[in-house]
């Protein structure tokens, strides 16, 4: 099957998950306290800093970090999504902002960030995107800046509805290829090429109920 991709088809899934009071945005309540318990542990090692969420989608960890002092942007291309962070913030009081826009050409400038934040978006990027995906994140860090990775890898453990295919490490929806389980190898080559060092990693599953082995890694422009 030839890698078709519409990275649109996560706004569908926003619209369905808005309407089900069993979501309180990309996952449920259970799987979305677990997954923040991860990420904020991984970023207390971060000082509060001007940071860039990547695929922010309902702002939960954007607005995790910005009720810890971190002065937070998010981008994701789901109208949907951006508008369930935006009314959250409001009645957090916080002060998070979110964008709906592509993360393979961001609307900021050059070297705008301190800290750059995968928010588990990077899986959703296909073929060739992939690399543009990290040149954007690259073009927006400050000299200096980080990046930290959460992603997938070592392939689909539980492909639920959505066919798997474990030879090109690709789940397809739709018709479209919608994730891709990278490597630990594949990720050191890729931020070499956009310019970008590695600063610490780990690989670490995230709950019983998600079994996916998720890949922690901050990388140094
Ligand atoms: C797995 S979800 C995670 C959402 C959110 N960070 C969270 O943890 O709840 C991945 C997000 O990436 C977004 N996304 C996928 N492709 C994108 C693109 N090309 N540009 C911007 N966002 C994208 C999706 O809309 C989705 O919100």
């Amino acid at each position: 099957m030839a890698l078709c991709t519409d990275y649109l088809i996560h706004e569908r899934s926003y619209q369905r998950k808005r309407r089900n009071p069993d979501f309180v945005g990309w996952m449920d309540r259970v799987n979305t306290e677990s997954h923040l318990a991860a990420v904020g542990e991984w970023m207390a090692a971060v000082p509060p800093c001007r940071l860039l969420e990547l695929g922010c989608g309902a702002g939960d960890q954007s607005l995790y970090l910005a009720a810890r002092g971190f002065d937070c942007v998010g981008v994701d291309i789901a109208p949907t999504a951006v508008a369930w962070a935006q009314e959250k913030a409001a009645s957090e009081g916080l002060a998070a902002k979110f964008h709906v826009g592509d993360v393979l050409a961001l609307p900021f400038p050059d070297a705008s960030f301190d800290h750059v934040l995968d928010g588990s978006c990077w899986h959703c990027i296909i073929g060739e995107d992939r690399g543009r995906f990290l040149a954007e994140a690259a073009r927006v860090l400050r000299p200096g800046g980080t990046f930290t990775t959460i992603t997938m890898i070592n392939g689909c453990k539980y492909a639920g509805a959505m066919e798997y295919d474990a030879e090109r490490r690709i789940q397809w929806m739709e018709g479209f290829a919608v994730r891709y389980w990278t490597t630990e190898a594949e990720v050191l080559r890729d931020a070499a090429a956009a310019g970008l060092e590695v600063a610490r990693s780990k690989i670490r599953g995230v709950s019983e109920s998600y079994p996916e082995e998720i890949l922690f890694i901050d990388l140094i422009l």
